[in-house]
């Protein structure tokens, strides 16, 4: 009676594991995509203000005015770009721009590619259009995490509309250079294909201010969709607040597209988001110094395990550690969480071929990461026959 992509659909292995002890004061949750520094009080002052001026009602279902235009500036600040506003959306959460873009792009029995490792909700946001995917994936070497084109050129079919990349890259930390954007543009060009860029990771990033963005090389009529949001950069994951920015054009059919899932972000939540983006530039400074200090502290504890491999991530927050041996990486979280209390996700879920990982994000303030840590070392420790 329901349509077979739906009945096929399976939770991802992160909220499998996570909704055994989710919010038990016990676990340590390196699982999520988050740290435990609250949203800053600028952001928080902005929305309670919003909220007593009567901000609760229906607005633009493309985003607020205001708000579109603080995006703009915030985009044209950060790339050196002219972004127009009619090319900006924010349709909800991030997410939900994603699911925008798949669903802008693909059709049933259309072909995506997921550059993959990959955060585990994109192929579930494909496979319920009814849409095949296939995966290209990025190769770990002595240096780090990197990808072929010619492997994506190759993977690109008669019936492939859309290409999803996420650069920084969850869960590998991989940082896709301004060369490799120019060549995939380049390619996509010409084999008609449109990029669903994916740069919620934008801020997490440690050599730069800012990852290098297909805003700066992409023309408003070329088939690139940049999704963006607040989750990760401002510490806003609960609001549930994001852009898209799509060729010029769609304002029309954005607008629609819109109406049809959230009708556009809560009001109240959008005047917050303009605290965000014009206040919230020395959080963004402080997290980031949190997130260096976390990644040096996996590095120093778990990079240097006899019984991981795991090299340093260049941007995101986390570190995907391949432990070589690991037979089941469902197994091994659930036993984790079970005998350490420490949450981590399992990497199975991250796309075929990643079942000897497991994710953690080094968000965290210090000490308690240290202490996860800590307690992820006496578990390998008390198994290592286990992978040997
Ligand atoms: C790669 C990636 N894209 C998108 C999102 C969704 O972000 P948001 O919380 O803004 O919807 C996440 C969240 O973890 C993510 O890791």
């Amino acid at each position: 009676m329901f349509r077979e992509e739906i009945e096929a659909l399976e939770q991802n292995g992160i909220t499998r594991t996570v909704f055994r002890r989710l919010d038990d004061p016990k676990v340590i949750p390196l699982w999520f995509g988050e740290g435990d520094m609250a949203t800053p009080e600028v952001i928080t002052n902005a929305a309670k203000d919003a909220l007593d001026q009567g901000f609760t009602f229906y607005g633009h279902t493309r985003g607020r005015a205001e708000l579109r235009t603080a995006i703009r500036a915030y985009c044209n600040r950060l790339y050196g770009t002219d972004v127009s506003f009619e090319r900006i959306t924010v349709p909800g959460s991030s997410m939900l721009g994603i699911t925008l873009a798949t669903q802008m792009t693909l059709g049933q029995h259309d072909h995506a590619i997921l550059i993959t490792p990959h955060w585990p909700n994109i192929d579930r946001a494909i496979a319920v259009i009814g849409a095949e995917f296939s995966h290209v994936r990025q190769r770990c070497g002595a240096r780090g995490w990197h990808l072929d084109l010619d492997e994506v050129s190759t993977a690109i079919k008669p019936n492939t509309r859309a290409i999803y990349i996420n650069s920084p890259c969850n869960p590998t930390g991989w940082v896709m250079q301004r060369e490799q954007q120019q060549e995939l543009l380049r390619i996509c060009r010409e084999r008609g294909v449109v990029i669903i860029a994916d740069e919620v990771y934008h801020r997490t990033i440690y050599d730069a201010e800012v990852a290098p963005s297909f805003l700066e090389i992409a023309t408003e009529n070329d088939p690139v969709i940049v999704v963006n949001g607040f989750s990760k950069a401002f510490a806003m994951t609960g609001w549930r607040l994001g852009w898209m920015i799509t060729p010029s054009g769609f304002g029309e059919q954005m607008a629609v597209l819109s109406e049809c899932f959230n009708t556009g972000a809560p009001s109240f939540i959008q005047r917050a988001g303009i605290a965000a983006l014009e206040q919230g530039d020395t959080a963004v400074q402080q997290f980031r110094a949190q997130y260096q200090a976390g990644r040096s502290a996996v590095m120093a504890i778990l990079g240097k395990h006899p019984l991981v491999e795991l090299t340093e991530p260049e941007g995101a927050f986390y570190a995907f550690v391949r432990i070589p041996g690991l037979k089941s990486s469902d197994a091994f979280v659930n036993s984790v969480l079970d005998e350490q209390d420490v949450g981590l996700a399992p990497g199975f879920t991250f796309g075929p071929g990643n079942d000897e990982y497991f994710r953690l994000c080094y968000a965290q303030s210090n000490a308690r990461l240290r202490e996860a840590l800590g307690r992820i070392v006496v578990y390998l420790d008390q198994h290592a026959d286990d992978y040997r």
